[in-house]
C-alpha cells in the first residue's frame, strides 16, 4: 500500500470491491492505487491524508471555475430549496427556459434539446439530423461522416462516428457503418506544408467524398479546432470554414461537437467562432455546469426545428432522457454563464493562456518533447519514448508531485480550470519538467517542428 494513502485503506478497498471505475483496466489497481478524495477547493483536490493534487485536467475537462466554487454552490443551494427536478415532457421551469434563452443568444441557434452527458448530446444530433431528412422527404440520407482520430463518446451511435481504436475496435461488430475522412491535424503536415495547407488538403478530401456521396449523407460531425481524446490534435480554422461551405453546397448538416472545446476552452465561447461559421447542430456538455452536474444540450436552428413541427406525432422528435433539463443542473449552468459575463472570462483566459504559454517554453525546448502545441486553454506535446507504460508512469510521477495529469498515450496535455493562478502555473510547469528530467527518455531523435499555427 502506497504510504500516501495510509488513512484511506478502508475506502480504497471498499471502492475496489463495489465500484467499477470508468475507462480503467481494474487489475491495474493492484499496482496503481486509487486516490480517495475527501474534498475539493479551487484547483485543488485533497485526499484524506492531507495530500493535495492540482487538477490540471479539470476532472476530465469539466471543471471550469474550480472545485467548490462559492458562486455555483450558492446557486445550486438556492435551487435545492425551490425545485430539484421535474419531468420536462409537458412541464417546464425557470432555469431551463433561462438557460435556453441565454445559450441561444450566445450561439445563434434557437432551439435547445437536453440530455445528460456528452454522448447523449451526440446521439440526439445524429438522430435529429437523420429524422430531419426523413421528414423532408429524403429518407435515403442516412449516412454519417466524421474525421479520422475523432472522438464523440462511447454509446453505440456516438462510438460509430468515433475513430479511437482503443475505444472502438472491441465493439466494432456492434457499430453502424460510417465513414472517416482524413483529419486536418497539423501533425499530418507533409514537408513544407503549413497548418493551413493541411486543413485545406483535408477539406479537399471532404469535397471529393461529399460530391460523390451527398445524396446518402445526413451529416458531417467534427470536433472544432481540437480533436481532444484523439491526443489533442489541433488544426487550422480554415478546415471548418471549408466544411461549412461544402455542407451548404451539398445539402449535408454540419454537427459541431463542442463538448470538449465549447465554453471558452479554445479562446472563444464556441470554437466555431474562430472560423466565423454557424453549424446546423452544436453539442455542448462538460463545462456547461462547471463540472457540477451531468447536463448536455443539442442546439439547432429554427429551420430544422420546423421540420418536426406537425400534427402527426411520429414527425416529432420522440427522444427522451429521464433527467432531461434537470433544474439543479440548469441552475448550475446559469451560474457558469453569470461567471463568464461578470468576470469577462474569455478576455481573462487570453491573458492566462499567454502566461502559461510563456512558462511552457521550457517544456517545448526539452530534449524529449516533440510537437508542442497550444490552442486557448489547452496545451499538449508528445514525449519521445517507446515505453508502452509511459502514460501510467508519467501519471504516477505527476501524482507524486501533486499534479493530476493523465497522458493520452505519449501525449501529455494540460487543460486546467480557468481559475488557475500564477503560482499554480509555476508548479505545473516546474513539476512537468522535473518529471521529464527524471524519466529515462530518448532524446536521440531530432525535434519534429510542427507547422506554425496561424
Ligand atoms: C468531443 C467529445 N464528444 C463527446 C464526448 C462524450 O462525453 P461524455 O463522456 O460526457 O459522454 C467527449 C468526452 O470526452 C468529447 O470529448
Amino acid at each position: 500500500m502506497n504510504p500516501r494513502f495510509s488513512r484511506n485503506r478502508d475506502l480504497l478497498s471498499r471502492s475496489l470491491r463495489s465500484v467499477w471505475h470508468p475507462c480503467t483496466q481494474m487489475k491495474h489497481h493492484e499496482q496503481m492505487p486509487l486516490i480517495p478524495i475527501s474534498r475539493g477547493d479551487g484547483v485543488w483536490l485533497y485526499d484524506f491524508d492531507g495530500n493535495r493534487y492540482l487538477d490540471a485536467v479539470s476532472s476530465w475537462w469539466v471543471n471550469l471555475f474550480g472545485h467548490a466554487n462559492p458562486r455555483i454552490n450558492a446557486a445550486v443551494a438556492d435551487q435545492l430549496g425551490r425545485l430539484e427536478h421535474v419531468i420536462l415532457a409537458g412541464f417546464t421551469h425557470e432555469p431551463v427556459v433561462q438557460l435556453s434563452e441565454r445559450l441561444s443568444a450566445l450561439t445563434g441557434l434557437s432551439h435547445c434539446f437536453y440530455g445528460s452527458d456528452g454522448a447523449s448530446a451526440v446521439e440526439i444530433a445524429l438522430k435529429m439530423s437523420f429524422h430531419y431528412w426523413k421528414n423532408s422527404g429524403r429518407p435515403e440520407k442516412t449516412g454519417f461522416v466524421s474525421l479520422k482520430n475523432g472522438y464523440h463518446g462511447e454509446t453505440l451511435g456516438a462510438l460509430s462516428v468515433t475513430d479511437v481504436p482503443l475505444f472502438r475496435d472491441t465493439y466494432a461488430a456492434l457499430l453502424r457503418q460510417s465513414t472517416q475522412l482524413p483529419s486536418p491535424d497539423w501533425r499530418n503536415a507533409h514537408p513544407g506544408e503549413t497548418a493551413e495547407d493541411v486543413a485545406l488538403r483535408a477539406a479537399g478530401e471532404l469535397e471529393k467524398y461529399l460530391a460523390a456521396q451527398h445524396g446518402q449523407t445526413a451529416a458531417l460531425i467534427v470536433e472544432p479546432l481540437v480533436q481532444a481524446a484523439g491526443t489533442m490534435a489541433m488544426y487550422h480554422a480554415s478546415f471548418l470554414r471549408e466544411a461549412r461551405t461544402l455542407c451548404n453546397r451539398y445539402g449535408v448538416h454540419l454537427i459541431a461537437d463542442e463538448i470538449a472545446v465549447g465554453f471558452g476552452r479554445t479562446g472563444n465561447f464556441l470554437a466555431c467562432e474562430q472560423a466565423g461559421i454557424r453549424p446546423d447542430f452544436v453539442c455542448l456538455s462538460k463545462g456547461i455546469t462547471g463540472g457540477y452536474l451531468p447536463l448536455s444540450v443539442t442546439m439547432t436552428s429554427d429551420d430544422i426545428y420546423r421540420a418536426f413541427y406537425d400534427d402527426e406525432m411520429a414527425r416529432g422528435f420522440l427522444h427522451s432522457h429521464s433527467y432531461s433539463g434537470n433544474a439543479l443542473a440548469c441552475r448550475a449552468a446559469l451560474a457558469v454563464l453569470d461567471i463568464f459575463e461578470q468576470d469577462d472570462v474569455i478576455a481573462a483566459n487570453r491573458a492566462k493562456s499567454a502566461q502559461i504559454s510563456a512558462r511552457c517554453q521550457k517544456i517545448a525546448r526539452h530534449a524529449s518533447v516533440r510537437q508542442f502545441r497550444n490552442t486557448g486553454m489547452i496545451w499538449a506535446f508528445e514525449v519521445a519514448t517507446d515505453d508502452p507504460l509511459f502514460p501510467r508512469k508519467f501519471y504516477g510521477a505527476a501524482l507524486d508531485r501533486g499534479l493530476l495529469l493523465r497522458p493520452l498515450g505519449n501525449t501529455v496535455y494540460f487543460m486546467p480550470p480557468y481559475i488557475i493562478e500564477e503560482d499554480h502555473m509555476d508548479m505545473l510547469v516546474a513539476g512537468t519538467c522535473a518529471i521529464l528530467d527524471s524519466m529515462e527518455l530518448s532524446d536521440s531523435d531530432h525535434a519534429v517542428p510542427g507547422p506554425g499555427r496561424a
